[in-house]
């Protein structure tokens, strides 16, 4: 019988169980045995003589772990947001970088409109008014919230999950929706979604709910600040399925505690896994740990995703999710 010898993957992480069976019939599948995330020295040790990585948005996977193996193959995200990976370093290094996209546009849609109603029908606050015993009987002001309905939304990045969002709000719920996008407008999807192109301002100062959906770059880093809180209506709720360095978080909760807008609904965090101090005191503040695509059927799809762009890359061909251009003659993969 020939041995013939399986490329080598570490997973930083447990995924779904068809994203590993599927790695396994191609791979020699090592994964983090501990239900957390690991440090940057077990991720190096994790990595030693591997030829591909697996990693997962909690990672940070920086220079001094893609220079300890520079021998890897493929380093693939389990997240269509990569900017927990160097990219500029592992291109340096003629590595390829993959994400996965597409599959987790819905869902992510989905929370981002969950959030929004919850955040505006105050539904958290009422469950915990009913556990805490309070409610005695239906009351013309009592948990009075916000109409959704007919409202204005400002989406900043029309993208694929900015534009999921755009139809939900057109379709369901007969919203006006106006959007930001850092290149300027969109005509064609503005045609097919029926939403206008508003400046940054514009929109900050029109919206009703304004919903995030940028990737975290230099550009985005604290793009909604303490003057863009001054600019936004004081009945305006933001939501946040993003990433959570988009938003200055302690201006947020100066912002919420001074009303000057009436409510915030996050899934992300500047510094995750913790919170700028003050936030989860507030009542008009709806937090949620980063669950934006976390349904079964999704997760799933995202491991599969994930292992299809390490099985491709280790048999040296071209990942389907690349997302940076690295020379084919110094991958380290020889085709
Ligand atoms: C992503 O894929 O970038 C999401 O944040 C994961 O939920």
């Amino acid at each position: 019988m020939i041995n013939i010898k399986k490329p080598k993957v570490f997973v930083t992480r447990e995924i779904p169980k068809p994203g590993l069976d599927l790695l396994r019939k191609f791979c020699d599948v090592e994964v983090n045995p501990h239900d957390r995330v690991l440090t940057k020295q077990e991720i190096i040790k994790g990595v030693k003589g591997k030829d591909a990585l697996l990693c997962l948005l909690t990672d940070n996977i920086d220079e001094e772990i893609i220079a300890s193996n520079p021998n890897l193959k493929v380093i693939a995200n389990y997240a269509v947001g990569y900017n927990n990976i160097d990219v500029s370093v592992a291109t340096k290094y003629s590595i390829p970088v993959t994400n996965t996209p597409g599959v987790l546009t819905d869902t992510t849609a989905d929370l981002t409109f969950s959030l929004l109603m919850c955040a505006a029908r105050r539904l958290v606050e009422s469950d915990n008014f009913m556990r805490a015993g309070k409610y005695k009987g239906w009351g013309p002001m009592l948990m009075l919230g916000h109409e959704i309905t007919g409202k204005t939304i400002g989406i900043i990045g029309l993208g694929r999950i900015g534009s999921a969002v755009a139809k939900r709000a057109v379709n369901g719920f007969n919203m006006k929706v106006i959007y930001y996008e850092h290149d300027g407008p969109k005509p064609e999807v503005e045609k097919a979604l029926g939403v206008k192109y508003a400046d940054f301002d514009e929109l900050l100062k029109q919206a009703d709910f304004i919903t995030l959906h940028v990737p975290l770059n230099d550009q985005t880093k604290h793009m909604v600040s303490t003057k863009e809180f001054g600019l936004m209506k004081s009945t305006a709720i933001l939501i946040n399925t993003s990433r959570g360095q988009v938003i200055n978080e302690k201006a947020l909760v100066e912002a919420l505690k001074k009303g000057k807008i009436a409510g915030a609904a996050l899934d992300v965090y500047e510094e995750e896994p913790a919170m700028a101090p003050g936030l989860n005191e507030l009542d008009n503040a709806l937090i949620v740990p980063h669950i934006g695509s976390a349904t079964i059927e999704t997760r799933t799809k995202m491991a599969t995703m994930a292992a299809e762009n390490v099985i491709a890359a280790v048999q040296c061909k071209v990942p389907p999710n690349l997302v940076n251009r690295v020379s084919l003659e110094q991958w380290k993969c020889k085709i």
